[in-house]
């Protein structure tokens, strides 16, 4: 398993992540001295996943306060702004912006120094991350416990480690699962157009010598109709206070096929996840990205010049189609009430 601090740390002056665009061909690490280079790597998705996300949130607050001026008051007015740009780099996952909140949040104490506010940033950040870490074992314990012996699973996109700096949320089930000596199985869907399951999810469950399948997203519903699927365990970028959850496009297909064949569909997400600010999945905002993306494979073009394209991002599942959600604290059923849950 990847180590916590090989995925995301916060060094004097720069966040080091894993970049994940050169994953599985390579295993480099990318610098970000500035905020704006950590929101390039955001964006790019060299380092991606919700939880990964706030806590690459809060440890580009500490960026900021490193580059801020010397005094209290241009300190927290440098961070503000930058906070800002931060929280809006991508959209759809809320921990984002979770972290940038609170990390900056700990500017509105009283400092003696800039320094030591500085230290006060630099501390939450660390502690968020492992934090993160902390709640996805929990989760898996949990999660493991609603499964059988030699699980046969679906999940979508990266949900491991690499997604949640250090373990994982679905993924984190799965070793979990493994931990407690079952052999578990995950179908992996290879999650076009960015191929986060091929090339992320794939590569971490080779790792932990985890057996998996890998298939087109368009042929998961093959798995079902020959009845080889036990449950589907996803993540989440953002849960509405009803339940309804957005996470990677493709995720409401799977809902709806396990629906359809009665496998329960089981949502692993830490309470960072949850939005009590949003009532339900109609308010998530959905990142559209790039048509290139689609009309494009492996760099090299496949549509035709000029072929309008969609590509959202994510998806809403409605909470009627989600068997379960598993946070750290346990598994919650319908009816989903989730405003008090925060960290
Ligand atoms: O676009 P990505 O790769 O950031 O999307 C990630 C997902 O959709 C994950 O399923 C989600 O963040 C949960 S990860 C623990």
């Amino acid at each position: 398993m990847i180590a916590p601090e090989a995925i995301i740390r916060l060094e004097d002056g720069a966040v080091v992540l894993l970049d994940q665009t050169r994953l599985p061909g390579q295993r480099c690490e990318r610098r970000c001295t500035s905020v704006a280079e950590l929101i390039e790597a955001i964006q790019v998705l060299a380092i991606r996943g919700a939880p990964a996300l706030g806590i690459a949130g809060a440890m580009g607050v500490a960026l900021a306060a490193h580059a801020a001026p010397d005094h209290l008051a241009g300190l927290r007015r440098y961070v503000a702004e930058q906070a800002a740009l931060l929280a809006a780099a991508r959209p759809t996952a809320v921990n984002l912006a979770w972290g940038v909140a609170q990390a900056q949040a700990e500017l509105d104490r009283d400092f003696g120094s800039p320094q030591e506010a500085r230290g006060r940033v630099v501390a939450c950040a660390r502690r968020i991350h492992a934090d993160e870490v902390a709640r996805c074992r929990a989760m898996g314990r949990h999660g493991a416990g609603l499964l059988g012996a030699d699980a046969r699973l679906v999940t979508q996109c990266n949900t491991g480690g690499l997604a949640t700096g250090g373990y994982g949320t679905a993924l984190g089930v799965v070793h979990a699962l493994a931990e407690r000596g079952d052999v578990p199985h995950v179908y992996v869907p290879e999650t076009r157009p960015l191929l986060q399951g091929a090339r992320l999810t794939a590569y971490e469950l080779a790792e932990a010598g985890i057996g998996h399948t890998l298939l087109t997203d368009n042929a998961v519903g093959v798995l079902f109709r020959e009845g080889v699927v036990d449950a589907v365990l996803v993540g989440a970028d953002r849960i509405a206070a009803n339940g309804d959850t957005a996470n990677k496009i493709g995720t409401y297909s799977l809902a709806v096929l396990a629906a359809h064949h009665a496998v329960p569909f089981y949502v692993v997400a830490p309470t960072s996840t949850i939005d009590p600010a949003t009532p339900s999945g109609k308010a998530i905002p959905i990142e559209q990205r790039a048509a290139d993306e689609v009309a494009a494979f492996a760099g090299v073009r496949t549509a035709p010049a000029g072929t309008p394209v969609r590509n959202d991002a994510f998806d809403v599942t409605p909470a009627a189609l989600v068997t379960a959600i598993v946070t750290e604290h346990g598994v919650l059923r319908p009816p989903y009430a989730l405003a008090g849950e925060r960290p």
